[in-house]
């Protein structure tokens, strides 16, 4: 039996150390899975850790790496898309296994890096890219792929949801559940693309990939993040039973498909509402399975690292999954453009001297009237529709969230 399967560690940052306690503290459970033992090698970082129990396999070079044939697999948990794209190039074309929780690199590069792999003869696996801890690429892969999938819609991040959900519960302030979410590292290092919906928007991406074989570009998909949701749109959802949550959403719309990011008010009887903190879920709809959720925890050292490490098993045992070559062609052009058939209820919400105005426009009495503003449920419509009919209060709307 093969001993030993040996490993590089890109990062020692939150995933990094995660993915190294876990490799040290759950040896056993390791042989026990994988019939080997697992080492680290080395772990490439630009910082020294003198003070840290992995401290003596860090270096600096990332040829150190690329150069030890003993070396099987590269962990990259560095973030961002630059050099981990070109380090994970490399790894791959040298032989290389590599497993990532970048979900950058995997949005924008997925498509040329799957191929690489395979033309290589190695894996490139990215459990951790979406979910954290969740196991949902590994289940579309595999035990729901035979259905036809008509929706997926999830929690992608961890940071955001958070941060809602303490808006919700504590009446915090965004700025205080932000800062909460950084320091308990669930936050991207610019914590823009959490709150902007770029992080989900990759992630809905590489979800698109594996649901309906066409990887779109991120920067393709209507994307709005929950920097304009209010203390008062909270409230208003609760009063009508909803919560608000960014999701986002994949929708295949008969073969036109629709994907965006954006916060929807969602009834509380749904599974997704009830999904709080830095938990994640995602949920699929499909033909003829009906609906499946995942859920789980969607950020941190330990969650993380549990699905980068879960995917070196595939890798040891040789029971890999490779239908992700397929899913990855590059889809171009054709997103956005199908947005605007999207078709929703809307609440807004409105300074009161647009009463009038809007009660014709809408075709909708107002649903309630405090504080110097009027709040209106609409009839559903397209985004089109709805483009056109509030074009002219651009930037005066004091809210705009869909329904479900
Ligand atoms: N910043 C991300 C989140 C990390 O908050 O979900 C996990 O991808």
């Amino acid at each position: 039996m093969k001993r030993t399967h040996t490993v590089a560690i890109l990062g020692h940052g939150v995933v990094g150390r995660g993915v190294c306690d876990l490799i040290t503290n759950n040896q056993r459970e390791l042989v026990h899975y994988l019939g080997c033992e697992v080492k680290i090698a080395h772990i490439l970082d630009l910082r020294d850790f003198p003070d840290s129990p992995y401290g003596e396999l860090v270096t600096h070079l990332f040829d150190d790496i690329l150069l030890d044939e003993s070396v099987e697999t590269v962990i990259e948990a560095m973030g961002g898309s630059h050099p981990a794209y070109e380090y994970t190039q490399a790894a791959l074309s040298a032989g290389k296994n590599v497993i990532t929780s970048n979900k950058e690199v995997v949005a924008n590069f997925g498509d040329k890096l799957v191929r690489l792999a395979a033309e290589n003869g190695v894996s490139y696996r990215f459990e951790a890219a979406v979910g954290g801890g969740i196991p949902v690429i590994a289940p579309m892969l595999s035990s729901i792929r035979q259905n036809r999938i008509l929706e997926v819609r999830g929690i992608l991040n961890g940071t955001t949801n958070y941060i809602l959900t303490k808006m919700f519960t504590y009446g915090d302030s965004f700025e205080s559940a932000l800062s909460d979410a950084q320091a308990l590292g669930y936050a991207e290092k610019n914590p823009d693309a959490d709150i902007l919906g770029t992080d989900s928007a990759r992630k809905i991406a590489i979800l698109t990939a594996l649901a309906l074989d066409m990887l779109p570009s991120v920067d393709e998909i209507h994307t709005e993040g929950i920097t304009g949701i209010r203390a008062s749109d909270v409230r208003f959802a609760e009063s009508i039973g909803h919560r608000i949550k960014l999701l986002g959403r994949c929708i295949s719309n008969g073969g036109k498909p629709v994907v965006c990011v954006a916060p929807f008010l969602i009834p509380c009887e749904s599974p997704l509402a009830s999904v709080n903190g830095v938990y994640n879920a995602v949920e699929i709809v499909a033909e003829p399975l009906g609906n499946v959720m995942f859920y789980g925890q969607g950020a941190g050292a330990g969650a993380t690292a549990s699905a980068i490490v879960g995917d070196m098993i595939p890798i040891v045992t040789g029971g890999g999954y490779n239908p992700i070559v397929p899913g990855f062609n590059r889809a171009e052009h054709f997103i956005r453009a199908e947005f605007s058939t999207f078709s929703s209820r809307f609440y807004i919400a409105a300074d009161e001297r647009h009463r009038d105005e809007l009660t014709v426009l809408l075709e909708a009495e107002p649903y309630s009237e405090e504080g110097g503003e009027v709040v209106y449920i609409t009839k559903e419509m397209t985004e089109k529709e709805m483009d056109a009919l509030t074009e002219r209060f651009e930037g005066e709307l004091l809210s705009k969230i869909r329904f479900i």
